[in-house]
């Protein structure tokens, strides 16, 4: 049936009323499935990303479900997580996107490459052509049947402006003005948004290692391809296509976002331990985006003769990392808090944020002042007045990161008949939210800390000695600032 169309579309007017033609184009620039014949691999990779699965997510079902029922918002969800949805007018509420066809869910190709003005920096401010030609980043497109093409700076990895495309919704501003979701912020805050930083593309859509053409059909050029897998944070937690490359995408960008290194600081009882980050590689905070959603925390033991003298960040599985009792817990993300300064935990119910993210780079410049704001540090015990009560000979650092707070997936999903699930199928969401690593296992005994061969390092600090191990080449010794803290008593730590 999709080949039939893909052929008939080609002969264009088959059979069709000619003051209809564009409507109909319109309609079949809007079905990915219509690009696959010729744009394949794109069609591919982009069916596995999370812009394919945005309005399939059940999270994203069940909150949205929430926020129609509490607060109304009517389209405010799905202009960015279905945009086609909303601007076709085929959802008021999101409520029905399961029984839509594909061409209206989720963040479509159309969604994307027909965009030609960007209107504002947050909330969908993204203005569509409409005029059947899809923009791209060629300036020399080899002509087709299907579709007209055009250049657009937009859609050009090389233009600092193509980050307005992705910042517009990668920036979440809700009803009560509060900046929730703030990746374009933070990059334009950034050393990133400078003229030798990077755009979102050059990070997130990675060069194909051999060049081909862009289309297959005969005649059309080698080009450079950039990969529409979009790897984040987040994997499908229902079934998707390319599940694994996922995954691999994901947790190769994880192992490169932080250089972190591991120190023991003082000597005999009163040595305490020192972590220190560096957000490196991504262009933004760390974590970034529905960072009040994430929860990131860094787990230290230190041991001395096998027994323990310190464990924190211990979640055991399946259990919500805000709620450890845990008074050394190192814990990023967004606190949302209302109007009054309470906690609250959605999206729509904020007036105002306590983050304390690590900010992305500020500076290339290592003379600049600025450059050190990204390297963060924190101690443990975090009391300063604190101390191991023995000198540790092991200890060890591990980062994690769970992409969705439990307890507000047990709130969400306390109905599960209302959501056309049984409890089976709870659990079996449930289990596939589980924390994703960050980097490897970092560990530290003071022959590590010796070997300066193999990345371990030995200053002096304001008098006292500091002992280092790091696996990424990070200099312990350089210049730092104490991590940003939650400043509202309701956030903690
Ligand atoms: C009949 C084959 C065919 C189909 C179907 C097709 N395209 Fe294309 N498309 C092409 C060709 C050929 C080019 C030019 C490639 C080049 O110049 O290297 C192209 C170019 C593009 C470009 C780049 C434009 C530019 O100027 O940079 C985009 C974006 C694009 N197509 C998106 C789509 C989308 C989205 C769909 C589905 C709605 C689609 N195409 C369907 C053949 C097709
Ligand atoms: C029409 C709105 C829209 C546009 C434009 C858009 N995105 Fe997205 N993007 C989304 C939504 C919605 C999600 C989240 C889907 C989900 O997880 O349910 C997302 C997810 C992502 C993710 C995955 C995040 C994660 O944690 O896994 C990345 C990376 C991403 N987008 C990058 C980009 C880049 C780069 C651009 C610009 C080329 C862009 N996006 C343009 C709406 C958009
Ligand atoms: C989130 C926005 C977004 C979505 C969704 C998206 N693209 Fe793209 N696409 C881009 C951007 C941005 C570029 C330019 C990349 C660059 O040059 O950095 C691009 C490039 C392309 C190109 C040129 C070849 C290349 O790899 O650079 C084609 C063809 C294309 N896209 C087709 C598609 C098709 C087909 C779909 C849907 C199946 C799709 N795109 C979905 C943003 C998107
Ligand atoms: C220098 C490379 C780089 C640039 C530039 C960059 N990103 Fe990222 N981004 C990353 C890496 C690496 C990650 C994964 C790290 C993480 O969050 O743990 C990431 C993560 C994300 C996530 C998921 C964050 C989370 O914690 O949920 C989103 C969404 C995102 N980026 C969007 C964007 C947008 C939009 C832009 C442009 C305004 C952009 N990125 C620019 C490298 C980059
Ligand atoms: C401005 C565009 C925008 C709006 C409006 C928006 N989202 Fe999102 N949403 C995103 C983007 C972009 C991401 C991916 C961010 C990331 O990966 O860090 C996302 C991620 C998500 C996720 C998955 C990630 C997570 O764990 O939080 C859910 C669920 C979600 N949104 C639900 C909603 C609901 C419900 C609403 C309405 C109350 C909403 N969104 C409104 C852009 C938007």
């Amino acid at each position: 049936m999709k080949r039939a169309l893909a052929v008939c579309w080609l002969l264009l007017g088959c059979g069709s009323n000619p003051k209809n033609d564009a409507n109909v184009l319109r309609e079949r620039l809007m079905d990915p499935a219509s690009c696959a014949p010729c744009h394949q691999k794109q069609y591919q990779q982009w069916s596995g990303s999370m812009h394919a699965y945005a309005s399939d997510d059940p999270l994203f079902a069940a909150l949205n479900r929430r926020a129609q029922e509490e607060a109304q918002l009517g389209t405010f969800c799905v202009n960015c997580h279905a945009p086609m949805a909303a601007r076709s007018n085929a959802t008021t509420d999101g409520l029905n996107l399961g029984t839509l066809a594909p061409s209206l869910r989720g963040v479509t190709c159309y969604a994307c490459h027909s965009a030609d003005r960007i209107t504002g920096s947050h909330d969908d401010a993204i203005h569509l052509a409409d005029d059947g030609a899809l923009r791209g980043e060629y300036e020399d497109p080899y002509p087709n049947d299907v579709h007209g093409s055009a250049y657009s700076p937009l859609h050009d990895r090389t233009q600092s402006q193509s980050a307005t495309l992705c910042g517009s919704c990668h920036d979440l501003v809700n009803g009560h003005g509060a900046a929730v979701e703030r990746s374009f912020v933070e990059w334009t805050e950034s050393a990133f948004s400078s003229v030798n930083g990077a755009t979102c593309t050059q990070c997130h859509m990675v060069k194909d290692a051999e060049r081909s053409p862009a289309a297959s059909v005969p005649g059309a050029p080698i080009r450079d391809l950039h990969s529409h897998e979009f790897p984040g944070v987040d994997l499908a937690l229902t079934e998707l296509p390319e599940a694994d490359r996922q995954r691999q995408a994901v947790q190769a960008f994880l192992d490169t976002t932080l250089q972190t290194a591991l120190c023991v600081r003082g000597q005999g009882k009163s040595a305490s331990v020192l972590v220190i980050v560096d957000n490196v590689a991504s262009g933004h905070a760390w974590p970034s985006g529905a960072a009040q959603d994430r929860r990131a925390w860094f787990e230290v033991t230190a041991l001395a003769n096998g027994s323990e003298l310190l464990h924190s960040g211990q979640v055991p599985p399946g259990s919500e990392p805000a709620l450890l009792d845990d008074e050394n817990l190192w814990l990023m993300r967004d606190c949302m808090l209302d109007g009054q300064g309470n906690q609250v935990s959605k999206l729509w119910q904020a007036a105002s944020m306590d983050s304390n993210l690590i900010p992305g780079q500020l500076s290339f410049d290592k003379a600049s002042p600025l450059y050190y704001q990204s390297h963060v540090t924190r101690s443990f015990p975090k009391d300063p007045s604190q101390s191991l009560r023995a000198f540790p000979d092991r200890v060890t650092l591990d980062v994690h990161l769970l992409p969705f707070p439990l307890d507000l997936f047990d709130d969400l999903f306390s109905d599960p008949a209302r959501l056309d699930l049984d409890a089976a199928g709870v659990a079996t969401l449930r289990a596939q939210l589980v924390p994703l690593r960050v980097g490897k296992q970092l560990v530290w005994t003071p022959a590590a800390a010796a070997d300066t061969v193999h990345g371990g390092l030995s200053y002096v600090e304001r008098g006292t000695p500091v002992a280092c191990v790091t696996t990424t080449g990070m200099n312990a010794a350089a210049d730092k600032v104490p991590a940003p803290e939650h400043v509202s008593a309701a956030c903690g730590r």
